[in-house]
């Protein structure tokens, strides 16, 4: 049959390698900007992007004036947080026990399961995420529910059961046989279907038994492409426990390290609290940072250490930490993102922020072929932005000077009202008009 062909016309961004620390100016030979361009799209995928218009046997979408960028990726983000995202006055071992772990119980019932599950997706989708890497809950129906539902709409998503067997309530408890057979099923079923990937999910190191740690382990060791997702070193009351629970590792980081929950396909969110050793074993294993800024401010976990990681080796990627965070947006995350690395004095540009949540946040998966760029062969997971929402944002658009201080502006003011598309693999799967 004839291949589905697509054209898309607006101000088309990406990146085409790490703008890194340098100003503007110096970043912009990683930076691929080509306004009033034409975005091809064959059967789902990118096959170019040109000034001149296709022929007639392309289908056409004007966006002309507007944004057009690679979806987002958020690289840590729970699914069912939706139900506590704003809940006031904790910091972390608190706001889980008081707000977080209460509201993940609901997740046995596989009616609440499903519907959250199509809530947070479609919400994902509403503010420019189209891949990203999730926790939902213990429940093992919450991890098909949010599999299923992200198949149905063809996303790139990597996520698995969460994992905890020790120090939470009943309800919200698993345990090594039962965790080992659900991850098998989920695994068979889940893992390389369609665009997913599944992820050994560890909640983090004080919810495991050693003897889950090393379960874990050995599913990394036995499945190829398999995905690790926990949170390491987010909070000195957490890190401390850490300690306590396994006073053999050296490190929190350590601990993970110890049980082979470490190579390219791990992500670990926050990394806060890390020194030169924990640094350099991220680099040796390939094993990423999320940087969650929103979640990092909201419960007063600490300033992150970008440049210092980045400066061993060690990979940054962008994560909304919802419902830690307080914001599915992107953009959101991005501004918080600049106003911590300002508290420390450094200055995160536009371009440095954009990449990171683009083709950085794809490199650090090993997914830069297929998301993350509009290079040719990518898949068409793309979306289309005004420049501006609303009348302060409009009268600073019009006096921005060059592409960065638009593009910075975009960003800092910016959120999900100002999204009038999101196409995964070639597909509107959200619009606005
Ligand atoms: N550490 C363990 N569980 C969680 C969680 O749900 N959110 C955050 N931010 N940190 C965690
Ligand atoms: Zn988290």
């Amino acid at each position: 049959s004839a291949p589905v062909r697509q054209a898309l016309f607006g101000d088309l961004l990406d990146f085409t390698a790490d703008p890194g620390w340098a100003a503007p100016a110096d970043a912009l030979p990683a930076v691929r900007w080509r306004p009033d361009h034409w975005l091809l799209i064959e059967d789902g995928r990118i096959v170019a992007a040109q000034p001149q218009a296709p022929g007639d046997d392309w289908q056409r979408h004007d966006h002309a004036g507007r944004l057009i960028l690679p979806g987002f990726i958020d690289t840590h983000v729970h699914s069912p947080q939706l139900d506590v995202i704003a809940s006031y006055g904790t910091e972390l071992l608190d706001w889980l026990e008081r707000y977080t772990f209460p509201a993940e119980r609901r997740y046995a019932d596989p009616a609440v399961a499903h519907a959250g599950a199509q809530t947070f997706l479609d919400a994902l989708l509403a503010h420019g995420t189209t891949s990203a890497v999730v926790f939902p809950t213990v429940h093992a129906v919450s991890a098909d529910a949010l599999l299923a539902g992200a198949h149905a709409r063809g996303m790139r998503l990597i996520a698995g059961k969460v994992l905890m067997d020790r120090h939470c309530p009943d309800g919200l408890r698993d345990d090594v046989a039962s965790a080992d057979a659900d991850s098998r099923t989920l695994i068979e079923r889940w893992h390389g279907t369609g665009r997913l990937s599944y992820a050994m999910t560890v909640r983090f190191a004080p919810t495991s038994t050693p003897e889950q740690l090393a379960m874990a382990g050995r599913w990394m060791a036995e499945v190829p492409g398999l995905y690790m997702q926990t949170h390491v070193a987010e909070n000195r009351t957490e890190v401390a426990w850490v300690a306590q629970l396994f006073p053999e590792a050296r490190s929190y980081l350590d601990v993970y390290h110890r049980a082979g929950l470490l190579n390219g396909r791990a992500v670990l969110a926050h990394g806060i609290w890390l020194d030169d050793t924990d640094r350099a074993l991220l680099a040796d294993t390939g094993a990423q940072i999320a940087h969650s800024p929103s979640s990092n401010l909201f419960l007063g976990s600490g300033l992150f250490g970008w440049q210092a990681l980045e400066a061993a080796g060690a990979h940054v990627s962008m994560a909304s930490d919802v419902g830690g965070g307080t914001s599915l947006s992107m953009q959101r995350t991005l501004a918080d993102a600049y106003k911590i690395q300002a508290l420390q004095g450094v200055r995160l540009t536009a371009f440095k922020a954009l990449h990171a949540a683009t083709r950085g946040g794809a490199e650090a998966l090993g997914l830069a072929h297929e998301i993350g760029s509009f290079d040719a062969g990518c898949s068409a997971d793309l979306c289309v932005w005004d420049w501006s929402h609303g009348a302060v944002a409009r009268h600073r658009d019009a006096l921005a000077q060059d592409l960065h201080e638009r593009l910075f502006a975009w960003l800092v003011l910016g959120d999900e009202r100002n999204l009038r598309a999101t196409w995964v693999a070639g597909q509107p799967r959200h619009q606005r008009d």
